[in-house]
């Protein structure tokens, strides 16, 4: 029996320029960048361009892919007319995954595999999915969608076409330096699902399409769902004490603690922690802000040997939700930030490829006599 890695635990299965996932040290670093000079100075739009270009833009640079990005918000009629024809109880992710998954039928020069139709495609998804989880929200609740606005920035436009109305400066930085913290993050699991479907020489589309599949459960990019829901049901901070430790006693995970790679604190739920208690104080939902640094408190106290620390979700969760984005979206809305070093992944691997293809250890028999249909 040959060695199995479960679950490709400690296995380095390629290379990547775009981001380094520092666990031992606690860094994150996008294309050479430490993630605090980002969250703090930066905005998506730089990063979008560092993830695909390699390099920070100077000032036009970045004028001409805001320009850019800001003309690609509008939901093509073909497809908001797919969007609204779904289900009302669609999960938002199902929804985002659907309307991309026609796309290379609509797109200009589907043959095209070149890095510069790639670069178009990673500019036109990452401009949409923002549009299609807000506009998918609002039809499920039975509101118009809201009509993207080319003067505002990424952020503050998505939070716009959500509310129908023009964030406050707190909101537009805490959404913005959100989409840059979660714009990256190595080989994780949606962004190896989209790298192994780049590795076959398929399409943009479909490498996207598998990555928010990826994305949706808990064990990723639904964890702060997951959270938001734990502090919901805990409902107030003086029983976040028994709930925490309850969980403890029966063995079971807390959401938004732990991680694969990171075996020190999450250097984004550093930066979370402080944006989360700002927009709590701002918006009036202190007690989800308090609640989320009662259970981190007793994590600590209680994880004992184990290197459990809060991960990137655990305070989106709080500062999502009085961000007035409800539980069930935000996934989604991870994806509207992740879409970015997705398809920046997409384009490394198939810039130099070879097709990813592990190998399995077999564990089932090997001599079994063939019995014939009419004899079982
Ligand atoms: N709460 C309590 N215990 C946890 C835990 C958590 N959130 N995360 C891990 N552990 C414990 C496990 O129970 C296990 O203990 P054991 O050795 O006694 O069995 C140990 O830590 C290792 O956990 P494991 O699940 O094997 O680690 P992993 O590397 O496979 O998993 C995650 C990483 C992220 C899947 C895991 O930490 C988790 O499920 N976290 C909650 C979901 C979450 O927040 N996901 C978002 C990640 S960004």
């Amino acid at each position: 029996m040959p060695q199995v890695a479960k679950g490709l635990e400690g296995v380095v299965a390629g290379t990547t320029a775009l981001s380094l996932v520092d666990g031992r040290g606690g860094r994150l670093i996008y294309c050479g960048y430490d993630i605090n000079d980002l969250a703090r100075n930066s905005t998506f739009e730089e990063v979008c361009y560092l993830l695909w270009y390699g390099r920070l833009p100077n000032r036009s640079e970045l004028a001409a892919l805001t320009d850019e990005l800001a003309g690609m918000r509008a939901l093509p009629p073909v497809l908001l007319k797919v969007l609204q024809d779904l289900p009302g109880t669609a999960h938002p992710l199902e929804v985002l995954r659907t309307i991309i998954s026609p796309m290379l039928s609509y797109d200009r020069n589907p043959g095209d595999g070149s890095r510069d139709a790639n670069l178009r495609r990673a500019k036109h998804l990452t401009a949409l999915t923002s549009t299609i989880v807000a506009a998918a929200h609002r039809i499920r609740r039975g509101k118009q969608p809201v009509t993207p606005r080319a003067d505002l920035n990424h952020a503050a436009n998505f939070l716009f076409m959500l509310h129908g109305t023009e964030p406050d400066p707190l909101s537009r930085k805490a959404q913005d330096a959100y989409y840059v913290m979660l714009a990256e993050h190595g080989y994780n699991a949606s962004t190896f699902t989209a790298r192994v479907i780049a590795s076959t020489l398929s399409d943009m589309y479909s490498a996207i399409c598998g990555a928010v599949g990826a994305l949706k459960g808990p064990l990723h990019g639904g964890a702060a769902q997951w959270t938001m829901e734990m502090l919901l049901a805990i409902g107030s901070l003086d029983k976040v004490d028994s709930y925490i430790r309850e969980l403890f006693r029966q063995g079971k995970k807390v959401p938004g603690f732990g991680h694969r790679i990171y075996k020190v604190e999450d250097p984004r739920a550093r930066i979370l922690r402080v944006l989360s208690q700002q927009v709590a104080e701002k918006t009036g939902g202190v007690i989800w802000n308090e609640m989320s640094q009662r259970v981190d408190g007793l994590v600590a106290q209680l994880r004992g040997t184990k290197e459990i620390y809060p991960n990137v979700d655990f305070y989106s969760a709080s500062m999502l939700y009085n961000l007035g984005i409800p539980t069930d979206l935000m996934t989604s809305v991870f994806a509207c930030s992740r879409v970015a070093g997705w398809t920046a992944h997409v384009i490394e691997q198939q810039s130099d490829n070879r097709l990813i293809r592990p190998e399995s250890a077999y564990t089932g028999p090997t001599d079994l006599a063939y019995i014939p249909l009419s004899e079982r």
